[in-house]
């Protein structure tokens, strides 16, 4: 008998394509981040928030890594990295024209629900990428959309900085940077560090989103959901938030991934489900899960 998480699982793979990725641009950002714009139009065009792709960054490194889709320009998917070690340092030396070998689009998305339109974007780090897409998603749907971005980090963001001419009357003039990509979308940005930044805001991103949590009134609270992708510790912080304030909370996970297609079973987490808990693989069964289901 197929269970209910294998349909899911089987749906999803019929998605995922292999395609030679030609790259078209290739930015170098402080902090040995990167940001590559890759032509890949079968994976562009099925590309959802939350999707990732899974690369190979170069015949010496035979093993694909797994990357998030921060965004589809046109047939290009852009992915944004941080080197840690031999894959992605081989990756960052390739030049615009190179390929690539792209398996993907790989992944349960994000799944907002048209209920809740005031949506709290939380990206840590190399999670920031997933928080890009929701927001670019969501502001592109018409009507009552009203995405808050809140991205943390604890060395330079992969963007340059601007102050921000939206407002947030619920935070101090003082925290007034953000990223200039959401700004020209018109997507309100706030930016969180323990680093010392200044226009940012000093702390944990789940403090900041605590901070506009507390200033909302029932009604607003009862519109309002969560999307958050970064490291576990940050991830389990949204989390315990989102239970605080009783609202529906989405969350990417990571996990070391082999195959990224559910075949080797390395990627298993624990989660909750109506049946008891069970392992559930992030490349085919996520990577988004509800909050609320993973056992942390
Ligand atoms: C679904 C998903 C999305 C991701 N999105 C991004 C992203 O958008 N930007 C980004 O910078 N990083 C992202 N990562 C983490 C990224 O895949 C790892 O940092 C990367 O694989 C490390 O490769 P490396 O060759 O530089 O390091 P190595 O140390 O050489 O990697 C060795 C092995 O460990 C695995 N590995 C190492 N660290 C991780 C990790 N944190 N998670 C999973 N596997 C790991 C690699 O796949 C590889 O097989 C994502 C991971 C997953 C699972
Ligand atoms: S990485 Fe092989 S099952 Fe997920």
């Amino acid at each position: 008998m197929t269970t209910a998480a294998q349909q899911k699982a089987q749906q999803n793979r019929s998605t995922v394509f292999v395609e030679v990725g030609k790259l078209s641009s290739v930015e170098r950002l402080p902090g040995d981040q990167f940001i590559l714009r890759i032509r890949a139009p079968k994976c562009a065009a099925a590309a959802r928030p939350g999707s990732f792709v899974h690369l190979t960054c170069d015949p010496a490194a035979p093993m694909r890594r797994p990357l998030s889709i921060m965004r589809v320009v046109d047939d290009c998917i852009e992915i944004l990295y941080k080197i840690v070690g031999e894959g992605l340092q081989r990756l960052s030396e390739k030049k615009p024209g190179d390929t690539i070998s792209i398996l993907g689009p790989i992944g349960h998305p994000f799944r907002p629900s048209p209920e809740r339109p005031k949506a709290l974007l939380i990206g840590g780090g190399v999670g920031i990428p997933p928080m890009i897409f929701i927001a670019d998603s969501l502001r592109q749907q018409p009507d009552t959309w009203t995405p808050l971005a809140i991205l943390g980090s604890e060395i330079p963001f992969p963007f340059a900085r601007q102050r921000s001419q939206l407002a947030t009357p619920w935070l101090s003039n003082a925290i007034i940077d953000t990223m200039p990509l959401l700004e020209g979308w018109g997507v309100p940005c706030r930016l969180a560090t323990l680093s010392g930044m200044d226009g940012c805001f000093d702390g944990y991103v789940t403090d900041l989103a605590e901070q506009w949590l507390s200033t909302l009134s029932a009604q607003d609270l009862a519109k309002t959901q969560i999307f958050s992708c970064g490291p576990t510790p940050m991830l389990k912080a949204v989390a315990a938030l989102a239970e605080k304030y009783d609202l529906p909370c989405q969350v990417s996970l990571e996990e070391f991934m082999a195959c990224a297609v559910g075949g080797c079973g390395g990627c298993t987490v624990v989660i909750k489900t109506p049946e008891g808990e069970a392992m559930q693989r992030v490349c085919v069964d996520g990577p988004v899960f509800d909050a609320a289901s993973v056992v942390w």
